[in-house]
């Protein structure tokens, strides 16, 4: 089912499954009309089940991404790039290694860089002088942040180095063999940096993140939850399942 709420678009669909299809069409129809689209791509467990429609889509023959670029929206700080926790190695596992599309043409923030500062503003500046991203992917956390823009008092512009909270890091730990090997900081693209991209998905799943999914497209604009900032932009897909959606349908209906 479609909606539209104050220019947002929001696609509500009936399990994972679906959401996934749904988020993997709108991807691929980017890359059809673009061959050359910049992609900014995202991690966690949500968009795992688009990238997998994704790659079966390339399997087919139906996409082609010799000439796609992308960058990342963040990574953990600090953390070796072959870490299996690390979100080099998602994107190699979960995407790249699967599709055409060239190493030298992927980047994600690096997690090993001596001078982060240095290097996360260069990323931008790179991001800048390529005209910027034309279809951002976003997950959500449970407390609101997009990237690893934690809830603060004010939207971080570009990209940088930022403290995780303690509850990103209990929420991250399941991927971790103990608690205490979470990294406690990130590099993430501001919010800036998000808001510039063209087009925007943000993709959610399961009843966990119904409440977060509420404030973030019906509760107020603040920083203390990050997403909410996406309601200033243009144009904005929401890929949600029926638990996600499960405080908003009564509104939108
Ligand atoms: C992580 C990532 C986010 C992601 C979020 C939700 O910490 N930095 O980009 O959207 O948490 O993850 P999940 O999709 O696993 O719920």
């Amino acid at each position: 089912m479609k909606y539209n709420y104050r220019g947002m678009t929001i696609y509500v669909e009936k399990d994972y499954a679906a959401m996934s299809a749904a988020a993997a069409a709108m991807l691929l129809q980017e890359v059809r009309e673009n061959p050359s689209a910049v992609l900014g791509l995202a991690t966690g467990s949500t968009p795992i089940g688009m990238y997998q429609a994704v790659v079966k889509a390339y399997e087919k023959g139906e996409a082609d991404f010799s000439k796609v670029v992308s960058y990342n929206l963040d990574e953990y700080y600090p953390i070796q790039h072959d870490n299996d926790q690390s979100y080099h190695y998602f994107m190699k596992e979960n995407l790249f290694k699967h599709i055409n599309i060239l190493p030298e043409n992927t980047h994600v923030p690096s997690g090993e860089s001596k001078d982060v500062e240095k290097t996360a503003a260069e990323y931008d500046a790179e991001l800048y002088q390529i005209g910027g991203v034309d279809l951002q992917v976003l997950g959500i956390g449970n407390n609101g942040h997009i990237g690893f823009n934690e809830p603060g008092v004010v939207f971080a512009k570009g990209t940088g180095l930022v403290d995780l909270t303690q509850s990103t890091i209990e929420a991250n730990s399941r991927f971790f063999a103990a608690i205490e090997d979470v990294p406690k900081k990130a590099v993430s693209m501001g919010i800036a940096t998000i808001m510039q991209a063209k087009k925007i998905m943000l993709m959610a799943s399961g009843q966990g993140k119904a409440g977060i999914i509420a404030q973030t497209i019906f509760g107020e604009i603040t920083p203390a939850v990050p997403a909410s900032a996406l309601q200033l932009h243009r144009n904005v897909t929401f890929f949600l399942d029926e638990a996600a959606a499960a405080e908003i349908l009564p509104l939108l209906k």
